[in-house]
């Protein structure tokens, strides 16, 4: 299988989506599991379509679009013309051709983004995301993309070490990424990953199957996780979140500097990207600001931050 190298954008608007049939809807969390009542459900999905490659030549790290049927109805309170719904950005999550390599599928990891009181009561829903998770076997979605053209993995061969810092469904493109990079083969990759995963309840880790199989199979691969409203941080007591982790890492990290090892982060909340950044930055040796360091290991495509 040649390399595919080159990501392809937007071959596919909204104007005139891409039909793709779903092929699988699991859900990965449990229905009560360690989140308590009061704070809702945590409900994350594992969905696979099948497309063509040849006609969607996705890459892992791009996402593709969904166009959601129906009327927004915060359009039509506006009183916009337009009332259909915006497209939704979802990471690609299986590696660029579909976990059975045969150019088939395209997976994703969604989250119902839901809003809950302080009593865990339903309070609103998200439009796209319930759309996905309700989806059934045999059912077709609108497809627009792909999108993106920087967050992805290295086009050449790697000796040095990938670090994939994930928050909630940010593990998405890192799992298609694992997979393209020691199963798939497109590059010869002889460093070691890294994954840092962090999630509110142990039990809301998804794929955790496949990591404990992956670590077996894989030495070079550490997976680590910090689980925020279980584990506290051994830096000041509180909550243990991805970055703490980032600065349990200090002797990793500082040699993975001073080569071409990158660095990617992903998920939500929007803003989580500056406390990894600044753990890395204080880890190195550089007198560079934290913004001047930042730009440059963005500049060397050895940053790359998908925070939503
Ligand atoms: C590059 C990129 C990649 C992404 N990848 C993923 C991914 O892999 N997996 C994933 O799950 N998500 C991902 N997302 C997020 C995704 O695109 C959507 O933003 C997400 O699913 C929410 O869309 P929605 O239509 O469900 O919610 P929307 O309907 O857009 O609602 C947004 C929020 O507002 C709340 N809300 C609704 N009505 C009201 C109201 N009246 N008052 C107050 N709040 C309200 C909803 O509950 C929700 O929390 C990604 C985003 C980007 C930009
Ligand atoms: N997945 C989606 O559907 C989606 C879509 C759009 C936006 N978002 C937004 O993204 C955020 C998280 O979404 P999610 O439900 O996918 O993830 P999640 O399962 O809630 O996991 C996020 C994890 O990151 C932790 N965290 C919070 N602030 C952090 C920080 N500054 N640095 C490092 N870790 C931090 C959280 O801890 P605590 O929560 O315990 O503090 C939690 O453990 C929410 O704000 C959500 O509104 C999510």
């Amino acid at each position: 299988m040649s390399n595919p190298r080159n990501p392809q954008i937007n071959l596919f608007k909204k104007s005139a989506p891409l039909p793709a049939k779903v092929v699988l809807n699991v859900k990965l969390t449990p229905d009560s599991g360690k989140r308590p009542a009061s704070e809702g459900k945590s409900d994350i999905h594992h969905i696979r379509l099948e497309i063509d490659h040849s006609a969607y030549p996705y890459l892992v790290g791009q996402s593709a679009g969904i166009c959601l049927p129906g009327i927004d109805p915060k359009k039509v309170e506006k009183g916009l013309p337009d009332t259909s719904y915006a497209v939704r950005l979802y990471s690609i999550a299986s590696p660029s051709f579909g976990f059975q390599k045969d150019g088939s599928t395209i997976d994703f990891i969604i989250k119902r983004d839901n809003v809950y009181n302080s009593k865990g009561e339903l309070q609103f829903q998200g439009a796209c995301s319930n759309y996905m998770c309700d989806l059934k076997v045999g059912d077709s979605v609108q497809v627009t993309g792909p999108a993106g053209k920087k967050f992805l993995l290295p086009n050449v061969d790697f000796s040095d070490d990938l670090y994939f810092f994930a928050t909630g469904t940010g593990i998405a493109p890192f799992i298609g990424m694992i997979e393209e990079v020691l199963r798939h083969k497109f590059i010869q990759f002889t460093g070691r990953i890294f994954v840092v995963y962090g999630a509110p309840y142990s039990d809301e880790i998804v794929f955790q199957d496949y990591f404990k199989a992956l670590i077996h199979e894989f030495p070079q691969v550490h997976f680590i996780t910090a689980i925020s409203r279980e584990d506290k941080n051994q830096f000041d007591g509180r909550k243990l979140y991805i970055s703490h982790r980032v600065r349990e890492l200090k002797n990793e990290i500082e040699k993975s500097l001073e080569n071409q090892s990158r660095f990617y982060i992903c998920g939500g909340p929007k803003g989580m990207e500056t406390g990894i950044i600044q753990e890395l930055h204080s880890i190195s040796k550089t007198t560079a600001s934290v913004d001047e360091f930042k730009k440059d290991l963005e500049a060397k495509d050895r940053l790359l931050v998908e925070t939503y």
